[in-house]
């Protein structure tokens, strides 16, 4: 009898079922009423009392081990038969990675968080945009070069609508309808017809600052631009203005920081100069003033300009422009810390 328990025991472990209907013969050949196991049990009564113990336990184990067996190649079957298993590939891969703040959107929210205490409040425009609001309510000349198919996308079968160029349209769309006090700041995106380089892309970000009340002087202007630089890059930054020329200001200048790789010693990055240009800037020209409606004779203003890219490539030494907009994960997770 022990034989016979030991050698089903051995067949019972190396039991193999190529499917459901091979399964359910082993289960009628071992478990089944007339299955071999039970003709043992009931040749159980002939042990000897003395070994019925032992044979008793061994017939038990056997039983179970079978009904194990069994259970095992049927869940082998189940999962292969309608594709279920415990791997469910709808569910989000962990640990789930949060994304995080384009390096762009960072400094352009530490730009507006700046003007934002000064008292500046966003406004926006669109960015398909009318050669109006773009160029003629801010002085343009007619012939002047921006309006040039080389520098502006025209839309061809309007060519009175132009994808912006400049954030400086904002300026004109505020003024037209409001009055001042007025002092905004603008945030967006602008385009040029630019072939696409390390440093030169077919669009780009600006921010615009615009402030228009009585009495605004050239000092005001000064005094923002000094704050803003110290804010952004740091007490001991200083700046300096060039005079330059925009169509909608005048005066205009650009503005030079210390440079913040060498602080001002000289160094490839300044070209050994010790500055960098960061924005351009002027007060508002009284022509602009009166082509938005605001009459020249009672308010003055100050503008200004900036890139946003070209201030993340100061605070960050991002060198190439591409890599803004080429979305490389690996990229993007450097700015984790950033905010
Ligand atoms: N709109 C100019 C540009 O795109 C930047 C600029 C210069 C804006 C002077 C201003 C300003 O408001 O006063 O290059």
């Amino acid at each position: 009898m022990i034989a016979k328990i030991k050698q089903l025991l051995a067949e019972v472990e190396a039991m193999k079922a190529n499917n459901a209907e091979e399964l359910e013969a082993l289960r009628i050949k071992y478990l089944s009423k007339k299955g071999a196991i039970n003709d043992l049990m009931a040749d159980f009564r002939n042990v000897a009392a003395e070994q019925k113990r032992e044979v008793g336990m061994m017939l038990n184990e056997l039983k179970t081990k079978a009904q194990e067996r069994i259970n095992a190649l049927k869940d082998e079957f189940d999962s292969k038969d309608n594709g279920s298993c415990d791997l469910d590939l709808t569910r989000t891969a962990y640990p789930v990675k949060l994304g995080t703040r384009h390096p762009l959107s960072i400094v352009k929210n530490e730009i507006i968080d700046i003007f934002g205490r000064l008292g500046f409040s966003i406004a926006e425009g669109p960015e398909i945009e009318d050669d109006w609001h773009v160029f003629s309510a801010l002085n343009f000349a007619e012939d002047h070069p921006a309006r040039d198919m080389q520098d502006t996308f025209f839309i061809e079968a309007h060519p009175d609508i132009v994808l912006r160029t400049h954030t400086s349209s904002v300026q004109s769309r505020v003024m037209e309808v409001s009055q001042p006090p007025i002092r905004i700041i603008c945030p967006g995106r602008v385009y040029r017809n630019e072939a696409i380089s390390y440093r030169a892309h077919a669009f780009f970000h600006q921010v615009e600052a615009l402030y228009v009340d009585k009495n605004v002087s050239f000092t005001d202007l000064k005094q923002v631009l000094l704050l803003f630089a110290k804010e952004m890059f740091g007490a001991d930054t200083k700046i300096r203005l060039r005079p330059s020329y925009f169509p909608f200001t005048e005066p205009s200048a650009e503005m030079d920081i210390s440079c913040n790789i060498c602080g001002g010693k000289g160094c490839p990055f300044c070209k050994g100069t010790g500055w960098v240009e960061i924005l351009g800037c002027g007060m508002v020209d009284p022509n602009v003033l009166e082509s938005n409606g605001i009459d020249s004779k009672t308010y003055t203003g100050y503008a200004l300009g900036m890139g946003v890219e070209r201030i993340t490539n100061l605070k960050y030494r991002v060198n190439d422009l591409r890599l803004f907009s080429e979305n490389d994960i690996r990229f993007l997770k450097e700015f984790e810390a950033a905010y």
